[in-house]
């Protein structure tokens, strides 16, 4: 069949080498994609959100299936535009509907879903403008740090950890007044914080059935030993050492069968991933937060360790048959170094010439920001440009592979993390 994918980060890289490996997919499509989606497939001159020329390519192009990599398609109901157009809704989504992205595009709406289900996650309550005297007496009543959240998408930015009650009071106040996160902060959740290790949790379900995948954890910051500014995400690591079998039960049991069984009781249209963000404090899962998509760089180290037939998978999930496809999955660990333009996250160069990719040897080159000039040359073009993920039996042997090729890669102004996994080797 033939296949859409939307998007154009590492993310979609990784997902374009899953699809394109599989001999039901005859023709893979990348709309936008990048320099390194282009040699798994078609990349296409499309905007995520001109729905109408989706569907133009989609009838034009005999499309079967649409795999959706970022969420704001999702959150912009790309799902039931499929659903309820007579001439699309034959195409099989991968992406939850509308009412489903709720669950990332309002940090609320999902806090009030794992309270109505008894999903473990931290103490909260929400406030506006109208409340906003309420809100400085609920922050008097918690402890520090102070956890403030914008409740819609404010680009990975939308939450503020702050130490000091007064400059936590000034903040509320912008979010709340100042609209600090534009239409994003107009509702603010204040949280208890959680103090543990995170890791995120991905799950492929149908709505109903569900297949757990590997876990993960990103690296945040841009600086060594997580200092500095929050990135989109720096490296991958998976499986996540501490994540042991009993721990995983209490994820399962605890947060992923209520969170399918939740979305089916509330009548959620749900076909798709849910990516979960979990902190472990002492032993015990709790919801940071959801995504109603794959994580990136999650997916570069996490994509590349299943060995079943994606496309197969995805079927059997837009088929509501989750529970009859098999999921095999690598047992070796995968580890996944992003490189970035220099300056990233704050402002950066594009354009600069990257060499060396052909030198890789041994492991798996995903790109983010890259595309091709004129003359042939991959270039930079974006923030986070490309990414290495190597396999082996051990955490130490993964990162030495990764390590000694990303070494290769070579661009002016080149920017990674020397100690992505290290916090994980005691494990
Ligand atoms: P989010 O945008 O929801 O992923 O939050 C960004 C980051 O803030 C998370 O990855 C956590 O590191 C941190 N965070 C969010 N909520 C909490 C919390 N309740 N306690 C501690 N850390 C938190
Ligand atoms: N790596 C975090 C994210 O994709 O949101």
């Amino acid at each position: 069949m033939n296949i859409l994918l939307l998007g154009s980060g590492g993310r979609e890289h990784a997902i374009a080498y899953k699809i394109a490996q599989s001999p039901k997919c005859q023709q893979l499509f990348i709309a936008p994609g990048n320099a390194g989606t282009a040699g798994c497939g078609t990349n296409v001159n499309l905007k995520n959100d001109d729905f109408a020329a989706i569907k133009q390519f989609v009838l034009e192009h005999d499309v079967q299936m649409l795999v959706v990599g970022p969420e704001a398609p999702l959150v912009a109901g790309i799902a039931d535009f499929f659903k309820n157009d007579a001439q699309l809704s034959h195409v099989a989504v991968i992406g939850p509907s509308k009412q489903g992205a709720t669950l990332e595009g309002s940090k609320e709406f999902a806090k009030q879903f794992m309270q109505r289900h008894g999903i473990p996650t931290a103490r909260y309550q929400s406030f506006t403008k109208e409340t906003l005297p309420q809100a400085v007496e609920f922050l008097k009543t918690m402890q520090p740090p102070y956890v403030l959240k914008a409740d819609g998408l404010a680009a990975g930015k939308g939450v503020l950890i702050i130490n000091n009650l007064a400059e936590a009071e000034t903040e509320l106040h912008n979010m709340l007044e100042n609209a600090k996160f534009g239409n994003a902060s107009s509702t603010v959740v204040i949280e208890e914080f959680l103090s543990g290790i995170e890791l995120s949790v991905f799950v492929l379900t149908d709505g109903k059935n569900y297949k757990m995948l590997p876990s993960a954890k990103d690296y945040k910051r841009i600086g060594e030993h997580d200092t500095g500014l929050n990135t989109g995400g720096m490296g991958s690591i998976s499986p996540v050492p501490f994540a042991n079998d009993e721990f995983m039960q209490k994820v399962e049991q605890r947060i992923v069968i209520p969170t399918v069984a939740g979305l089916q009781k509330d009548n959620i249209d749900y076909c798709g991933f849910i990516f979960i963000g979990l902190m472990n404090v002492a032993g015990n899962p709790y919801v940071i937060e959801y995504n109603v998509r794959m994580g990136d760089p999650e997916t570069e180290s996490v994509f590349p360790r299943i060995n079943s037939d994606v496309v197969e998978l995805f079927r059997h999930t837009a088929d509501g048959t989750l529970d009859q496809a098999t999921l095999d999955i690598n047992p070796q660990t995968a580890a996944c170094v992003m490189m970035v333009a220099g300056g990233y996250p704050e402002s950066y160069r594009k354009g600069d010439v990257i060499i060396g990719i052909g030198d890789v040897e041994g492991s798996l080159v995903f790109h983010a920001g890259t595309k091709t000039n004129d003359s042939g040359e991959t270039i930079t073009n974006g923030g986070r440009v490309i990414c290495i993920t190597s396999f082996a039996d051990t955490l130490p042997q993964a990162l030495e592979k990764t390590y000694h090729n990303v070494e290769k890669i070579q661009w002016d102004g080149k920017y990674f993390r020397k100690d992505i996994g290290q916090d994980l080797l005691s494990y």
